[in-house]
């Protein structure tokens, strides 16, 4: 009897390890962190209301999208020329940028921004990300 117990706890034990690897990237916590780390500068709409302006709204999404297609937004002469030359918002663009703005584009506007050195933080932020609507 104790055994059965022994081995169904173990069994319980490595399914939840398994779906804690199938799904590493949290959006949960990632919208927390991006609470916390982006809305000095940035909206994010419903999923996040209080926000700042000094940076391009997200509320309609951003990931998997062209760079620098907020309209109204002032971006740098940096990101408008990146936009040009095609950069998309890919989750590896995103990862990239999210891990030093200014070494992945030198004299974004978003300099300020030091960076999310902490790589399981950057997949939750930018599972987050995919949330926020997409038409
Ligand atoms: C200090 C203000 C500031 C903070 C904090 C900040 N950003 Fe930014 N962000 C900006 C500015 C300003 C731009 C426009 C950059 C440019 O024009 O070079 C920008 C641009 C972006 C873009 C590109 C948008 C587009 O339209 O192409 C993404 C994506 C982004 N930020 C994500 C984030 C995320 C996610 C966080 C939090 C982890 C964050 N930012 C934190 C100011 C900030």
């Amino acid at each position: 009897m104790k055994k059965t117990v022994l081995f169904l706890s173990a069994a319980v034990l490595s399914l939840s390890l398994a779906s804690a690897s199938a799904w590493a990237a949290d959006a949960e916590a990632g919208k927390k962190l991006a609470e916390q780390k982006c809305t000095t500068c940035h909206a994010f709409g419903k999923a996040i209301a209080k926000a700042g302006k000094i940076g391009p709204s997200l509320e309609a999404g951003i990931a998997g999208k062209p760079a620098g297609k907020t309209a109204g937004f002032a971006y740098s002469p940096a990101m408008t020329k990146m936009a040009g030359e095609g950069l998309t918002w890919t989750d590896e663009n995103l990862d990239k940028f999210l891990t030093s703005p200014k070494g992945f584009m030198q004299g974004t506007k978003m300099m300020a921004f030091p960076g999310l050195p902490n790589e399981a933080e950057r997949a939750d932020v930018i599972a987050f990300l995919k949330t926020l609507p997409t038409p």
